[in-house]
């Protein structure tokens, strides 16, 4: 057992499939190369103690036992919970400090709440030498995700954990599939989303037009299944095209924004062969399959409608231990 680990996890780009997911159709995400670090060390007394400068939380402290539960403040809950759970799960009660230190903004949806979770299930496991597979992780941060949020399908989880390029069925599958080197560009749009509420929009879209949203998620369907297949073989061309697919269909979910469709549009402009919004749409990221000579109009089209490019490399690798 040692007395400080340190574990960190990749953020996260969803490719195809956003939505629909969360019903039950496959999604694409794969794992990017900036990551969330989590240092953890055992402390004396029985205080769980937070530092999070990054998000506002430079010194956060309650009682072990109080973990997880009654009011907790927003950058410390996905911790806090993630600590509750674990420490149910295998009767701990130990003192603990947690520090967190991530290479990305959490602005841009890059999921740092689910990479929180990836890493510190796998720090916590390795600071008290208790044995977990993936699945057993992959169940430990998608209960606390859904414990905190409500809702989420666990892709962001999978990639965290995975890394890579995952092909992900709620419930059903995680299945890491090869790439070939596309090139992608990511565009920010300076709106940070509200991934609860649009998937809660999208629920009651569905209450309300139950047909119409079946059709569309049988075509996101469609779309994800040829994705899989030009991601691993086919060209940047096919796959600009099936973007673009993708995106009428978000658009009909009504989960664009008039930012994104400014984006996708500069993207466009600058040669893209296919744009698409990345994750629950109304901000965030948007996505671009581009030849690399495109690369710089794309980012002066980009900075033109106001949003940045956010360099990234993708298919990384998933929660790893960083020191002991
Ligand atoms: O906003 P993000 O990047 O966390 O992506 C949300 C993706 C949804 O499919 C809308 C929700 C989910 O949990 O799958």
């Amino acid at each position: 057992m040692a007395e400080r680990v340190t574990a960190s996890a990749p953020g996260k780009l969803m490719l195809f499939g956003e939505h629909a997911v969360v019903y039950g159709v496959p999604c694409l995400v794969t794992a990017v190369d900036r990551r969330m670090k989590v240092s953890l060390e055992r402390r004396r007394d029985k205080k769980l103690v937070i530092k999070a400068k990054q998000v506002g939380l430079p010194y956060y402290v309650r009682n072990i036992k109080e973990a997880g539960k009654g009011e907790t403040p927003k950058p410390a809950r996905f911790t806090e919970k993630l600590v509750a759970n674990f420490y149910e799960q295998y009767g701990l009660s130990n003192g603990l400090e947690v520090t967190t230190d991530c290479q990305f903004s959490d602005k841009y949806g890059f999921g740092a709440s689910a990479a929180v979770t990836a890493a510190l299930g796998y720090g916590l496991s390795q600071l008290y030498g208790i044995k977990q597979t993936k699945e057993d992780l992959f169940n430990l941060g998608y209960r606390t995700v859904i414990g905190v949020q409500g809702v989420g399908s666990g892709f962001d989880v999978a990639a965290a954990i995975w890394g890579g390029t995952i092909y992900y069925i709620k419930g059903k599958k995680i299945e890491s599939i090869k790439c070939k080197d596309h090139l992608l560009a990511v565009g920010y749009t300076g709106v940070k989303a509200d991934t609860p509420a649009l998937v809660r929009q999208v629920a009651e879209l569905r209450r309300q037009e139950p047909l119409r949203v079946a059709g569309i998620f049988s075509q996101i369907k469609e779309v994800v299944e040829e994705a899989r297949v030009v991601l691993e073989k086919g060209t940047g061309r096919s796959l600009g095209r099936l973007m673009e697919r993708n995106q009428r269909l978000l658009r009909e979910l009504g989960v664009s924004s008039q930012k994104i469709e400014d984006l996708i549009e500069a993207c466009g402009r600058g040669g893209a062969w296919g744009a698409k919004l990345s994750g629950a749409g109304g901000g965030d990221c948007i996505i671009a399959s581009v030849a690399e000579e495109s690369g710089d109009r794309i980012r002066g089209e980009i900075t033109q409608a106001g949003g940045g490019m956010v360099k990234v490399g993708y298919q990384a690798e998933g929660v790893r231990l960083e020191s002991e």
